[in-house]
């Protein structure tokens, strides 16, 4: 009786282990699918790994989850406009979002630390220190790095900001306190640091 046991449970065991192995397969190909098709959608302007096709659009690669997340729901919800972007994300849903924030956080920005010394983009950093870091690397996941991304974007960003076309408390008062040559300096300052990811 014993033996019977144990040899129908030598037979069932792997049949058992087979079929859970190929009962997942498809779950994990529909994965996989589901978030290449999404990302597909964003490639001709931020690239197939978030470093974009042209220097006004931004580089995704490496970005904080948490404001990649907070950007393109806002993008989603009109907090944030633009006529070339939200089209791309007016019908995504949370899930999607969430999907799409990790892809691109997770892919790595190789921008390599600028030789040339930047002193009057170094002389506006002061004011940024304190939330980008002296790098352009934030602490927390809700604000963005700014290290390796492009001068072009940072630039329009700023005086964005300035006009008060983005909405932020923070950004528009520092922006506000900026010239023209200072918000380029800065800019190109930032966009030459290393990114860390
Ligand atoms: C036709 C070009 C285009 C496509 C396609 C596109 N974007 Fe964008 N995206 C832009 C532009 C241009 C901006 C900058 C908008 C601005 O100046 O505020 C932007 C900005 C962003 C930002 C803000 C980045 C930051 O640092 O604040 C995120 C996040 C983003 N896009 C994600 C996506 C995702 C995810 C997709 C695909 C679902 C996508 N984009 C598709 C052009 C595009
Ligand atoms: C007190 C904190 C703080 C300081 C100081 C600060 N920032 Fe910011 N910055 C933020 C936050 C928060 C955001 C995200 C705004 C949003 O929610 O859209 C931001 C966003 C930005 C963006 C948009 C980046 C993107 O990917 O779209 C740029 C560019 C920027 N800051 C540049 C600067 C510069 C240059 C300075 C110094 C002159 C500076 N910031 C000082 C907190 C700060």
């Amino acid at each position: 009786m014993k033996l019977v046991t144990k040899n129908k449970f030598n037979k069932i065991a792997p049949i058992a282990f087979l079929s859970c192995f190929f009962m997942n397969q498809p779950a994990i190909a529909n994965e996989q699918g589901n978030v290449n098709n999404l990302v597909k959608s964003c490639t001709t302007c931020h690239g197939q790994k978030g470093i974009s096709t042209n220097t006004n659009y931004p580089n995704l690669a490496g970005q904080k989850q948490g404001y990649l997340n907070k950007e393109i729901t806002a993008f989603r919800e009109g907090k944030r406009d633009n006529p070339q972007m939200t089209p791309y994300v007016k019908t995504l849903s949370d899930d999607d979002i969430t999907v799409l924030a990790h892809y691109f956080s997770q892919q790595k920005n190789g921008t390599k630390a600028s030789k040339t010394y930047n002193k009057k983009g170094e002389n506006v950093r002061a004011r940024c220190i304190s939330c980008h870091g002296m790098t352009g690397i934030t602490v927390t996941e809700l604000w963005p790095n700014l290290a390796g991304q492009q001068a072009m974007y940072l630039q329009k960003q700023l005086h964005t900001f300035k006009s008060g076309e983005r909405k932020s408390p923070i950004m528009q008062v520092i922006a506000q306190e900026l010239t023209d040559k200072q918000i380029e300096a800065v800019a190109e300052y930032y966009s030459q640091q290393a990114a860390s990811k």
